[in-house]
């Protein structure tokens, strides 16, 4: 007792101290890096279907009628999620990790709320310009390609300062002046490898001469990022991609062409080659653009160190697709998840819950990450791991990363 009310003491001391310095202004450099929650203004979200919240359904209502069926969304928000997810993306848990409500898209006018920052990310969108004269080798192809992603927030801007013009328009928008503080995040490249192998229309090989061109586009919007004043970048690299469950079924290879986790090694290449280059644009980018940080969250590293301790992050299925059915990674491309279909002669319906926690898989419906793993990635990334530079100075307000509603 004695002991604690000294030191309780002491501790008054000191706070007394803290207090007269940074009322002087003497420590301003320690009260800057001090841990507290993370408040950026907004959130802008840029990229492909690992990003997108509803913009591609928007755009496309038949062909990605899906994306608002059961059972994605079954976690989080359980109905309409416009993600193809079992609950949050790597933006949400981010949006909700900075004490914000989540993005919207923006390509839908109804139900949305803008006031937290908004998503440009569009499923099916290349990191490449789509043009019409470039034949799609990914099946289907949007046109919001990461360039017209660009020319959507600068569109934003203009009508953001039109906006604080006006008085006959009553919005919650975030302020005009805070577009420079926000958070922008790019998650971009994945249509351009995964979809191509999973349609069976590149090989490779293929893909790896692609690396630079996809990388290039990445590095476009970053500089158009920087460009219209953001000073606050992150930039995700890929995953894996031999690590999916789509691709695993799809690639059967004899048992020397995979890795110790059980990864095919030669599509992992894909993602070493592109995370490789991608690193060596953001170096370059961050000695020419002095005035914005460029965050590059390693999320191949975050999927790898699952798939070797898995148990850390309470996952039991680091291979096989929660939402899917049959084989050895539980996906068939013939009833893929919120479809109904026959395999062989079996009905199968996956519409509904699919397994019986989804928290325990590591891909959801085979060809996206999980909710855990997204929660995986923004909690290192919150931590200062597997990112570089290793530090937001603040730190994730998780109340609700694990909420259901
Ligand atoms: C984080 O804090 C460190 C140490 O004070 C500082 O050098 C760095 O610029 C800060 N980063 C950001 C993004 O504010
Ligand atoms: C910051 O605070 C959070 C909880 O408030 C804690 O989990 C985290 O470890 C702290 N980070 C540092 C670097 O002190
Ligand atoms: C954390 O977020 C919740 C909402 O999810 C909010 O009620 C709470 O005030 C936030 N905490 C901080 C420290 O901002
Ligand atoms: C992509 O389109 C933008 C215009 O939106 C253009 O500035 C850029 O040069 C194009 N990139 C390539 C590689 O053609
Ligand atoms: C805008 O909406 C808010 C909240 O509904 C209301 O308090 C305010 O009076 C409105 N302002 C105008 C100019 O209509
Ligand atoms: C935002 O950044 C742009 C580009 O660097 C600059 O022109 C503008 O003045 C900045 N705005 C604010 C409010 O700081
Ligand atoms: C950084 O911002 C300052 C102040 O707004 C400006 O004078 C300077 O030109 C900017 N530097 C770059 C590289 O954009
Ligand atoms: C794993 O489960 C334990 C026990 O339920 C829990 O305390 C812990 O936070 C969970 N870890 C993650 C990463 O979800
Ligand atoms: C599929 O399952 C859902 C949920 O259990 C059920 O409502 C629906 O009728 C089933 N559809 C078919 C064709 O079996």
């Amino acid at each position: 007792m004695a002991r604690r009310s000294a030191s309780m003491t002491l501790w008054d001391t000191i706070l007394l101290v803290v207090a007269f310095c940074m009322h002087a202004g003497i420590v301003s450099r320690v009260v800057h890096s001090a841990n507290v929650t993370c408040e950026f203004p907004a959130i802008y979200g840029f990229g492909d279907s690992l990003m997108d919240v509803g913009n591609a359904i928007a755009a496309f209502p038949n062909q990605f009628a899906y994306a608002e069926k059961n059972p994605n969304g079954v976690i989080w928000p359980m109905h309409s999620a416009d993600r193809m997810c079992d609950g949050k993306l790597l933006i949400d848990f981010f949006s909700l990790g900075s004490s914000l409500g989540p993005t919207y898209p923006w390509l839908r006018s109804t139900a949305t709320n803008p006031q937290w920052g908004t998503n440009f990310a569009v499923a099916g969108a290349t990191a490449r310009n789509q043009t019409d004269l470039w034949v799609p080798d990914s099946g289907f192809n949007t046109p919001f390609s990461l360039n017209l992603q660009l020319q959507w927030l600068q569109r934003y801007k203009v009508r953001l300062d039109l906006y604080y013009q006006q008085t006959y328009v009553n919005q919650s928008l975030p302020a005009y002046d805070t577009l420079n503080t926000s958070l922008y995040i790019v998650q971009a490249g994945f249509q351009d490898y995964f979809f191509p192998l999973y349609n069976m229309k590149s090989t490779s090989r293929t893909l790896l001469s692609n690396v630079p061109e996809v990388v290039y586009a990445i590095r476009d919007l970053l500089k158009g990022l920087a460009d219209f004043g953001a000073t606050r970048v992150l930039v995700v690299n890929m995953p894996p991609l031999g690590c999916f469950p789509a691709l695993l079924t799809l690639y059967p290879a004899s048992i020397d062409k995979y890795n110790s986790y059980g990864c095919l090694t030669n599509l992992n290449k894909i993602s070493i080659a592109h995370n490789e280059a991608l690193e060596q644009e953001v170096v370059a980018l961050r000695t020419t653009y002095t005035n914005t940080t460029f965050y590059l969250g390693d999320f191949y590293s975050v999927y790898t160190n699952i798939l070797k301790t898995p148990q850390v992050y309470n996952i039991t299925e680091t291979l096989k697709a929660c939402c899917g059915t049959g084989g050895a990674y539980n996906f068939n491309k013939d009833v893929t998840c919120s479809e109904i279909g026959t395999v062989g002669n079996q009905a199968v319906n996956l519409t509904t819950a699919p397994c019986s926690n989804s928290k325990a898989f590591l891909s959801w419906d085979g060809i996206h990450p999980s909710n855990a793993a997204n929660r995986a990635a923004a909690a290192a990334f919150f931590a200062g791991k597997h990112i570089t530079p290793s530090n937001f100075n603040c730190s994730a307000n998780t109340s609700s990363w694990d909420s259901s509603f």
